[in-house]
Order: C-alpha cells, then sequence, then structure tokens
C-alpha cells in the first residue's frame, strides 16, 4: 500500500492517504519540540526507535483486549493505521508526580500517588493545551459522558498493563499521555503513539533524579544522552515478548 498525500502534518509525525480509504500511513519523524513548540530541536534516529516502541506496545495491548488504531508497521519508520477522528483530547494518567503536576499542586517530584490519576487536557495548541474540568469538558462538546467513562476506563486498563510490563523492563512508567479517535463505524480506538516522547520513564536502577530519565524530558530540560536513552528503552522493550 504506497503512500498518497499528506493529510497532516504534526510536530512529530507526518499523516499520509492511503488507497484506502480506512487507512493512513503514519510517518514518524526525528523532529522533536517541547514547551508548546517553542523548544525545537531533533533527536537523531527518533522515529525509527518510537515506531518500532509504540509497534510493540500497540501489539501488547492488542493482545490485551484494547483496539487500538495499529494496523502493520511496513518499514523503520512507518505506521500503517486505522482512520480515526481523532478528539481533541489529551489523556494523561499518572502514577507518580512529576511535570506539571508537581509544579501546579507543589506536590514533590517523585510522590507515588495511591492511586492513578487521569487527567484530561484540550489539544488546541493555540490555547496551549489546558487542563480541562468535566464541565469545561462538556461545554465544549469534546466528547460525551459515555465517551468519557469509556476513555477513563481504556486508560486506567492500558496502565494497568503498561506500567507491568515496563516493570518488567526494569523501568517505572512515571507517567503518559494518550489519544484517541473514533473510526467510520464509531469505535473508540487508541490513536497517536506511546513512545519516550509521550511517557516519563524512570530506569529503577538509578536514583539520580536526572540519571534515572530515560525519556523526552532529557530533550525538555537539556539533560544530554537524549538518543542513548531512548535506545535503551527500545532495547529493553523488544527484550520482552508481548506474551501474556
Ligand atoms: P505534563 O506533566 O507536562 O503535563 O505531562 C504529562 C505527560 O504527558 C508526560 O508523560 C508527557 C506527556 N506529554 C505529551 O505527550 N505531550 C505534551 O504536549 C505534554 C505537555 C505532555
Ligand atoms: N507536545 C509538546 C510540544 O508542543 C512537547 C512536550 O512537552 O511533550 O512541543
Amino acid at each position: 500500500m504506497s503512500a498518497g498525500q499528506k493529510l497532516y502534518e504534526g510536530k512529530a509525525k507526518i499523516l499520509y492517504t492511503t488507497d484506502d480509504p480506512q487507512v493512513l500511513l503514519a510517518h514518524f519523524k526525528d523532529d522533536a519540540t517541547a514547551f508548546n513548540a517553542q523548544k525545537r530541536g531533533s533527536i537523531a534516529g527518533k522515529g525509527e526507535m518510537n515506531c518500532a516502541i509504540s509497534t510493540h506496545l500497540f501489539q501488547l495491548l492488542e493482545a490485551e483486549g484494547i483496539s487500538t488504531h495499529w494496523i502493520n508497521s511496513p518499514s523503520a519508520n512507518e505506521m500503517q493505521v486505522r482512520t480515526v477522528k481523532i478528539l481533541p483530547l489529551e489523556v494523561v494518567v499518572r502514577n507518580i508526580v512529576a511535570g506539571s503536576l508537581s509544579q501546579q499542586t507543589g506536590i514533590p517530584l517523585g510522590t507515588v500517588l495511591t492511586q492513578p490519576l487521569v487527567e484530561f487536557y484540550y489539544k488546541n495548541d493555540a490555547l496551549g493545551d489546558p487542563l480541562l474540568t468535566s464541565d469545561r469538558l462538556f461545554l465544549l462538546k469534546l466528547a460525551t459522558p459515555a465517551q468519557v467513562e469509556q476513555l477513563r476506563d481504556a486508560a486506567l486498563k492500558i496502565n494497568q498493563i503498561l506500567s507491568g510490563f515496563f516493570e518488567k523492563c526494569g523501568i517505572t512508567l512515571v507517567d503518559f499521555k494518550l489519544e484517541f479517535g473514533v473510526d467510520a463505524q464509531n469505535h473508540l480506538l487508541l490513536a497517536d503513539e506511546i513512545s519516550p516522547d509521550t511517557c516519563r520513564l524512570w530506569n529503577q536502577t538509578d536514583s539520580d533524579p536526572n540519571q534515572r530519565v530515560m525519556d523526552k524530558d532529557r530533550f525538555r530540560h537539556d539533560l544530554g544522552n537524549v538518543e542513548a536513552a531512548y535506545r535503551q528503552v527500545l532495547e529493553r522493550v523488544l527484550a520482552q515478548s508481548i506474551q501474556k
């Protein structure tokens, strides 16, 4: 299935049409951005690494009964995905306090939450992806109440599966961001990617707060060795089979 027209170019991926209207081709880029694209750069090999990590994790989730947009990964930095209408929501799940949760609440970095926190952000670059209350989410008609329940349940189930998987890799899943879409049959599918760009991942064998970081925070905060950290995640993820 060959790539057709460029449909959409985001910060980390380009989506192309294919000869099947139900299928799109996602091309993963090496480009990296942070802080709503105020910081820009490139991470060598990121496109291929994130495509391979996402492929493995989508296959794991599918095996565990989660419906995703993933169909196939025909080349190192390309993924065939089901065509969906993306809900303009970023669903964030947190197990440990970090990032904006720490900054906005004052809860110290590294505090372990007694239960996972699910948050919804408005996927809108012009507005800086603000945190939503459920009333604002309904005011903006971003999802129906039934969809919000479905998203919460799916996000918590995905968190359980991914946390267990990363544990086997010697990595703590601190938090992560998910995006969902709706296909032509109105099925809710997990979309976008799951990678060190969209997760906070801490190496369990390192307690130093900078050394342990294996994700895009290395790029965001100029911690160095970004490619090496992504490569470590890739190697550990691929070393774990997706069997239950
Ligand atoms: P935050 O602590 O900055 O709100 O980020 C929470 C999680 O969401 C973290 O794993 C990084 C991820 N994330 C994205 O994937 N894209 C984004 O634009 C932002 C702000 C966060
Ligand atoms: N998606 C963010 C950006 O706008 C990056 C991030 O902090 O993950 O550039």
